[in-house]
């Protein structure tokens, strides 16, 4: 039966997903504690506490259908976190390493604002309005997630990243690597070589 398939797609997917926030759960903390800019460090620590509470609500999605909360392990997440697992035991320069930390995590928001999309639809499709609310909101955190690395990245640091390890040998850079220590939001010189390369050529996103 056709809608019998479906409903079993749609489940699948709930499944997924749930496996996939439990197992962000886990990695978040990781990537929070390697990050050396407080902003990221922060962002990441409380958006374990929305993805905690995201996994009560795909529970809350699993209630209103008659169905155990049971995952089923999310292949695409669990490459998603070990390739961010690959950047952290790189040997990168600190703001090096915060901004492969955004890189990664920006993945995984990625993935997730796909499937949550994804989910919301099909509950619309089925008529489950509850479910498609929740999911929807939920879809909502996930990009204000990924607007938050954005703003990070592009504000401070990837021209931290980019910088790095340049105080020797160009003069241009000496000056502004001059006594610097991590975080060094606000110290970017406005119209600096460095911040004209950075316009318009977006290499995060
Ligand atoms: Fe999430």
């Amino acid at each position: 039966m056709q809608m019998d398939s479906f409903d079993k797609l749609y489940v699948d997917q709930l499944r997924d997903m749930y496996n996939a926030e439990k197992q962000l759960t886990k990695a978040l903390p990781k990537m929070a504690k390697a990050a050396s800019n407080q902003e990221l460090r922060t962002a990441l620590e409380e958006h374990l506490e929305v993805t905690k509470r995201q996994v009560e609500r795909l529970e809350e999605v699993f209630r209103g259908l008659g169905r155990p909360a049971t995952g089923k392990t999310c292949k695409g997440m669990a490459g998603l976190i070990e390739e961010g697992q690959e950047i952290l035991e790189e040997d990168f320069e600190p703001d090096v390493l915060d901004a492969g930390i955004i890189a990664a995590a920006q993945k995984v928001e990625h993935y997730e604002i796909a499937t949550y999309g994804t989910l919301r639809t099909f509950a619309e499709t089925k008529g489950d309005t509850k479910s498609a609310r929740i999911l929807e909101e939920i879809l909502e955190e996930e990009k204000e997630a990924d607007r938050r690395l954005t703003d990070l990245a592009e504000s401070s640091i990837n021209m931290e990243a980019e910088t790095a390890g340049e105080e020797t040998g160009d003069e241009e850079f000496e000056e502004e690597g001059e006594g610097r220590t991590s975080p060094r939001a606000g110290t970017r010189q406005p119209g600096s070589e460095s911040q004209r390369r950075r316009e318009g050529d977006g290499p995060w996103l």
